[in-house]
């Protein structure tokens, strides 16, 4: 059975404080409300990562994500942070390919390719995001432009290390706008993926993927959009930075 996961994406908000408040708190609802059946992942920004991870000691059902890792294996490249890096402070995850870097930090999917291999060698879980733009959406060609991402990122991947990757699929239209995929939007897409995946993998290991939904996810739609076969959990922004919120979401499977 594939994983059921509801990954926060605290982006570039929370200063020390803020953050240590937000995660005491997930950590605690999470416990007295006996939320079960779905893993959590914090992904907070790098100078959380260390403090984070001691705040959720060895809580069950809640892993800790970084937001970005190099293609690089270590060395003289100020400023960037290698997966090995992440993995020897604990962590456990991290979201590659997000649309904000994609499009501001230009990220290709030659370069996640290399990114996704080295969160791999170094033990770390990828959650892989992929997406369309409200100009392709328009023009319908969506369904195809998404399975190119996967494509090119992941399918040099051997059956073994494709099995350890998370997808995320996440409108860019629908990120921080309020606007929505509707449930059946997000639905036809991860089942386009989760064959597009069958076709290179097996059905096996398509049905054993984790396949999230990203992009104004709230309290409000998370039920029905987690209702869908294929919508196994979410990437969730905004609602992430309230602990009310984000564990509401994870209790709406
Ligand atoms: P949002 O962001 O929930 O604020 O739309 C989702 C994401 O960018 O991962």
């Amino acid at each position: 059975m594939r994983k059921k996961i509801v990954a926060g994406n605290w982006k570039m908000n929370m200063t020390f404080d803020e953050g240590q408040k937000l995660t005491s708190e997930i950590v605690n609802m999470f416990k007295d409300e006996a939320v079960k059946d779905v893993t959590l992942v914090l992904n907070p920004p790098f100078p959380h990562i260390h403090p984070v991870k001691k705040l959720i000691g060895d809580t069950p059902g809640i892993g800790l994500g970084a937001q970005n890792c190099s293609d690089k294996e270590s060395g003289a490249f100020t400023g960037e942070v290698s997966a090995k890096i992440l993995a020897s402070f604990g962590v456990q995850y991290v979201i590659l390919g997000h649309s904000e870097r994609r499009e501001y930090f230009k990220e290709s999917n030659e370069l996640l390719a290399v990114k996704v291999k080295q969160a791999l060698a170094n033990g770390l879980t990828p959650i892989f995001c992929c997406g369309e733009s409200l100009e392709i959406r328009t023009a319908g060609t969506h369904e195809p432009n998404v399975k190119f991402q996967l494509t090119q990122s992941l399918f040099d991947l051997s059956p073994e290390d494709f099995s350890k990757v998370v997808i995320a699929y996440e409108p860019i239209w629908a990120i921080g706008t309020g606007k929505t995929a509707s449930a059946d939007q997000a639905q036809e897409m991860h089942l386009a993926l989760r064959r597009h995946i069958s076709s290179k993998y097996g059905k096996e290991i398509a049905e054993n993927t984790s396949i999230l939904y990203g992009g104004s996810a709230n309290p409000g739609n998370a039920k029905e959009l987690f209702s869908k076969p294929d919508v196994d959990g979410g990437l969730i922004g905004g609602a992430s930075l309230k602990s009310r919120d984000f564990i509401d979401i994870a209790k709406s499977f």
